[in-house]
């Protein structure tokens, strides 16, 4: 059998010196992170989103399917067809499908079935799990680890997004099959998450949350 092609790996090798300034200003840097739930109408440039999606894009996945699709919407209809499914779908959420101990959970954070953010945010990333694609013949292409793959993308995402300066928030309406109707993706994609992304509003806020101490979700093996 021949040997899969090769090349050589490209790696930036640095000093331990170095290494552990990166990670503790990275880590000071991803501390700021919050989730944003109030965002103003200011667009943010095209090419922030484009470069923080290629990062996604760049992500580890299961036997190298990459599935995902990305559909970034900044069209101010689309956004508000958008708006109107999620808002349907968190009103019969709201009013009785979720089950009370989730509804406690979400309690402290606020939410509510209104969701503004939704056109207001300059971007909507929706994220689609591909549960399998198509080959040259069009057979099926199994895909692996789908859901761990997707959830590293979108983390990269999130990570480059908020480097870049950008406020995020991971949002779930349940269900979200609307989001395939209205940004046009097959039945074969699922999809995962919305990411509004946008400017902070000037009157954002963010409700107390208690993060864990590294020693409650640290085991270490010395
Ligand atoms: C998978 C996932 C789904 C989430 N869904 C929602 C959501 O639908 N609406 C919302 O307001 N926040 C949502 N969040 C945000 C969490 O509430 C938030 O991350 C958590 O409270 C911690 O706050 P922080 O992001 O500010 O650190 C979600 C987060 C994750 C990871």
């Amino acid at each position: 059998m021949k040997a899969p092609a090769s090349l050589p790996l490209q790696f930036n090798h640095r000093s331990e010196e170095e290494m552990i300034h990166r990670s503790q200003t990275f880590a000071n840097e991803m501390f700021t992170r919050r989730s944003v739930r109030r965002f103003s109408k200011k667009a943010i440039p095209r090419e922030v989103i484009l470069n923080a999606v290629k990062t996604a894009g760049s992500a580890p996945s299961g036997a190298n399917r990459q599935p995902w699709h990305f559909a970034v919407v900044s069209n101010m209809d689309v956004k508000r067809d958008i708006r109107q499914a999620a808002e349907e779908v968190e009103r019969a959420f709201y009013a009785g499908k979720a089950p009370d101990r989730w509804l406690r959970a979400l309690s402290p954070l606020g939410t509510g079935p209104e969701k503004p953010f939704l056109t207001d945010a300059s971007h909507l990333i929706t994220i689609f799990l591909q549960k399998f694609s198509r080959d040259d013949h069009d057979e099926i292409r199994q895909h692996y680890y789908m859901q761990e793959s997707v959830g590293i993308a979108i983390g990269m995402l999130i990570t480059a997004l908020h480097h870049a300066g950008v406020g995020t928030l991971t949002y779930t309406p349940t269900p979200m099959r609307f989001l395939n109707r209205i940004l046009q993706r097959p039945d074969s994609e699922r999809a995962v998450m919305i990411l509004v992304a946008g400017y902070p509003s000037v009157d954002a806020t963010v409700p107390t949350i208690q993060r864990k101490e590294p020693d409650q979700f640290i085991s270490w093996f010395w």
